[in-house]
């Protein structure tokens, strides 16, 4: 199965990977975690991205395209995958349909998650992530069993630096203008289902389940 997830920074993306990756036994790739390790592990790639990301920018399409389509080529995505955070430009939706293509394969979903923009500052000065595993949780909304430790790895948590009330409201902005025309694109594709996600992360799973089947 291989399933795109939308929606605005803090929609419950990641959540809601992490728990259809497991479920689903499909890998979990995300493009933030992954230039979020690169920064933790000082790489190059790390570097150019930090400078973007701090600012609530996008990490250019010539970063980020290549980095997906060769992770999806690895061994362990070939049952299907679950995208987090890619495409997230119209550029970024045509390359992957086009690396897809080449090989024979199609999208199965593009899950949106929806949530109003009012929702979003709130979900976020209250987010706990790892930077070793990619779990999220909130203090209040999704807490660890131990504060400050990730219930999946026994990693530390710590807040993003992007999750700043400023640098959302850039994220905001960058999500509306450069990402939000995906939803016509998978909705011309035949692929696109949306869900609400303002309510309880289990029932956000819940729909998603029913429509994954
Ligand atoms: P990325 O890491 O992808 O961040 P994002 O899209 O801004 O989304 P978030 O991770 O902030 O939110 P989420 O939807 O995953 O929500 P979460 O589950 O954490 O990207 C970061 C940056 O990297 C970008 O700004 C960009 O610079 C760069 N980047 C990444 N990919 C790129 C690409 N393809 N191209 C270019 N640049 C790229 O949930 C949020 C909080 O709410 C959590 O605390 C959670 O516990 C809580 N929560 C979740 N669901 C619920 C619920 N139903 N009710 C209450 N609380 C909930
Ligand atoms: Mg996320």
């Amino acid at each position: 199965m291989k399933i795109v997830m939308l929606g605005a920074p803090g929609a419950g993306k990641g959540t809601q990977a992490k728990m259809i990756s497991e479920k689903y036994s499909v890998p979990h790739i995300s493009t933030g975690d992954i230039f979020r390790a690169n920064i933790k592990n000082g790489t190059e790639l790390g570097k150019k991205a930090k400078e973007y990301m701090d600012q609530g920018k996008l990490v250019p399409d010539e970063l980020t395209c290549d980095l997906v389509v060769d992770r999806i080529a690895e061994d362990d995505a070939k049952n299907g995958y679950v995208l987090d955070g890619f495409p997230r430009t119209i550029p970024q939706a045509e390359a992957l349909t086009k690396a897809l293509e080449k090989r024979g394969e199609k999208l199965d979903f593009a899950i949106d998650i929806e949530v109003p923009d009012e929702n979003i500052v709130n979900r976020m000065s209250g987010r706990r992530a790892c930077v070793d595993c990619g779990g999220t949780f909130h203090i209040k909304y999704n807490p660890t069993k131990t504060e400050g430790i990730c219930d999946l790895c026994g990693g530390k948590l710590t807040l993003r630096d992007d999750d700043k009330p400023e640098v959302v409201a850039d994220r905001l902005r960058v999500y509306h203008e450069a990402t939000q025309p995906l939803i016509e694109y998978y909705e011309k594709e035949g692929i696109l289902k949306s869900v609400d996600g303002t309510v309880d992360l289990n029932d956000v799973f819940d729909a998603i389940c029913g429509i994954l089947g």
